[in-house]
């Protein structure tokens, strides 16, 4: 896979467009929170405003198919903070105001451009994404442009999959790095490999243990969460009305048709709780597998299931974590959560964290800087690493392939 980068374009002077994703949460005031993906995208805009262009920033927020779309202009304010520099927000995608906008702009100059999915082409179009009114009106003012929002890398939408076709383009430093972890991750892992997974993202884990099961990518994969109850279900022990009901309601069959095909060929590889924390008016109470089926929720794992889930992941040489252990927004069932986060952090092992639970769960905890690498994805970053390509990732190759012969190559 071949990509361009930063170091390989001259940017002083140039004007840049720049794909962000810093898409946040929004608190009861329907304002976006500052959260360490904002902080992390203001270092490439950082660095390229520094060397001397003119950026341009790209971003949406809300979830696609959502009716949660916003204004960007918090996030302007937010990343003014991040980058210690004017960013000037433009209430304007590619209409008059913002073409007037970027023309003006002098060396260093930032400015963040209106919610891209306010544009209904930016999803909506599904092939020739090139020729959209977006493309056509905005690429001309453009030397270049750089893709940097690894976590929405694996949308075929507008401003991803468009710009790259007819602009000479690059990836910013998040997108870079992702690639490179992630990419060493799936093909070079240090061994012993443990994935550790938990959350309620059934299908998309389900998925990514098969994948990189078959491709030899993984030793053992320590189950929690909804992951395990689907695994406790495909080994036939029934655990309970209270939990089993939200996998009914997850329409979880095929996941546990999966999991039941897993075990079949690697059953030595999958490991399950051995103690469960449920909820008992309001309380944490442990108990052991044996007192399965349960008419109380399961929220955690148990205490011995933590220390023989720590015990693993202290011999390993990757962990590869995504998805809270339990009910962490509960104080009382976020022990599993902490305690594996932790054990993460202190083990000798390359430590990686994905997802969006995880990252809230280890930035509350004050353990996600700490990881070895934190993915800013989570669609994304599950399926990179379960070896499904990326249309934003190939629209760069195919960028790099079509115009390196153009670049300024930096000495
Ligand atoms: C995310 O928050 O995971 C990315 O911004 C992608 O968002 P989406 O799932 O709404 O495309």
């Amino acid at each position: 896979m071949h990509f361009l980068t930063i170091d390989d374009f001259e940017v002083d002077g140039k004007t840049i467009l720049v794909r962000t994703d810093i898409n946040s949460g929004v608190d009861e005031n329907k304002e976006p929170v500052d959260n360490i993906r904002i902080k992390h995208h203001s270092k490439t805009i950082k660095e390229l405003s520094d060397k001397g262009a003119k950026v341009v920033i790209l971003a949406h927020q809300g979830r696609l198919n959502g009716d949660d779309f916003i204004r960007l202009e918090k996030h302007a304010e937010l990343l003014s903070k991040h980058i210690e520099k004017d960013v000037k927000y433009i209430d304007d995608i590619f209409g008059s105001y913002a073409k007037k906008s970027i023309k003006e702009m002098e060396k260093g100059d930032i400015i963040l451009l209106e919610n891209v999915r306010f544009s209904v082409e930016e999803t909506a179009v599904k092939k020739d994404h090139h020729k959209t009114h977006m493309v056509r009106e905005l690429s001309g003012l453009f030397d270049y442009y750089v893709n940097d929002s690894f976590a929405v890398n694996h949308r075929e939408h507008v401003s991803l999959i468009g710009f790259p076709a007819v602009l000479p383009s690059f990836a910013g430093r998040i997108l870079q790095k992702e690639l490179e972890v992630l990419t060493k991750l799936m093909e070079n892992p240090q061994r012993p490999s443990v994935l550790c997974l938990g959350g309620g993202k059934v299908d998309d884990s389900i998925m990514v243990i098969e994948k990189m099961l078959s491709n030899d990518a993984v030793d053992t994969v320590l189950t929690s969460g909804l992951v395990s109850m689907v695994f406790l279900a495909a080994n036939g022990d029934y655990i309970g009305n209270a939990t089993h009901s939200v996998l009914v309601d997850k329409k979880a069959d095929l996941e546990i048709k999966s999991a039941k095909k897993i075990l079949k060929k690697y059953k030595d590889k999958i490991v399950m709780p051995i103690d469960f924390a449920i909820e008992v008016e309001g309380k944490r109470v442990e108990i052991p597998f044996s007192a399965l089926p349960s008419d109380y929720p399961i929220l955690d794992i148990g205490k011995k299931t933590i220390k023989l889930y720590k015990e693993i992941i202290d011999g390993a040489g990757t962990v590869v974590g995504n998805g809270p252990a339990g009910v962490f927004e509960k104080e009382q069932f976020a022990l599993g959560t902490e305690e594996l986060f932790h054990a993460m952090h202190e083990s000798k092992a390359f430590a990686v964290i994905g997802g969006g639970d995880s990252s809230i769960a280890a930035e509350k905890m004050g353990l996600l800087d700490k990881m070895d690498h934190f993915s800013t994805g989570g669609g994304a970053f599950i399926l990179y690493i379960s070896g499904k390509s990326l249309p934003g990732v190939d629209a760069l190759v195919n960028s790099a392939k079509k115009y390196s012969t153009l670049i300024t190559r930096v000495s």
